[in-house]
């Protein structure tokens, strides 16, 4: 059985992850931090892509956790950009990487898995699931790690930090970026709660059940 998944980011009162330079800018309020601190804690894994590696050059990790007790923290790339100092590959929590059969590139950490061909994030899921005993992940972004995931239909939750603050800009990254799709009313949701927290909100949403 693949791994419950749950996606969560913080966007401005305008719908921006980021600035049209795609670097990190404070969305969250502090309230809002300590909510992704408390739900870090509750999930086997924490994901994103390589490009908020590149962008952001997180840790992913709780600070007063160690190795054993922080979350995995798993990197989409199947490029191999990662580079071998970013911090997500630091000792604080183990790392798996994912990466393609033909990305020469190896790096220091846990596991690297390797696919062949297109990425199937299903496939990826239960072998997360199966070789690790990964049962749940949380999502962090950016805007087309989270594309594909709503993409193939698997995201079990959505919570999204709307703060008090506008970036603007056409090319600004949003919470849910890629090519887009053609589905009439695109994907529903059903709003399963609202919490204002500092000067924002955060909105919890579940799929439309079919
Ligand atoms: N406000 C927030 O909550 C928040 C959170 C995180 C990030 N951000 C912002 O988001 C921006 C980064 O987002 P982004 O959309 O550029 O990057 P991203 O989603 O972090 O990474 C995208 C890259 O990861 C790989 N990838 C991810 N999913 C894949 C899939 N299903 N199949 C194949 N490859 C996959 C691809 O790498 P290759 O192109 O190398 O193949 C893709 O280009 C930054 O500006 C960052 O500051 C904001």
């Amino acid at each position: 059985m693949r791994p419950f998944v749950h996606v969560n980011c913080a966007m401005s009162a305008d719908g921006k992850i980021a600035g049209v330079e795609r670097k990190q800018v404070r969305i969250s309020s502090d309230e809002d931090k300590t909510r992704v601190k408390e739900l870090r804690k509750r999930y086997d894994a924490i994901l994103v892509g390589v490009g908020t590696v590149l962008a952001d050059d997180p840790h992913l990790t709780v600070k007063e956790l160690d190795y054993d007790t922080n979350p995995i923290r798993i990197v989409i790339d199947p490029r191999g950009r990662t580079p071998d100092d970013a911090l997500v590959l630091d000792e604080r929590a183990p790392t798996v990487m994912i990466t393609s059969e033909d990305c020469e590139k190896e790096w220091d950490c846990e596991e690297t898995i390797r696919f062949d061909g297109e990425l199937c994030l299903s496939e990826i899921l239960e072998k997360l699931a199966e070789e690790i005993g990964i049962e749940s992940i949380l999502v962090e972004g950016g805007g087309e790690t989270i594309a594909s995931f709503f993409k193939d239909g698997l995201v079990d939750r959505y919570t999204v930090f709307v703060g008090g603050l506008v970036i603007g800009g056409r090319t600004a990254p949003t919470p849910v970026d890629g090519d887009g799709w053609a589905v009439e009313n695109g994907i529903g949701l059903v709003l399963k709660d609202v919490m204002i927290l500092g000067n924002g909100a955060v909105l919890t949403f579940e799929p439309e059940k079919k």
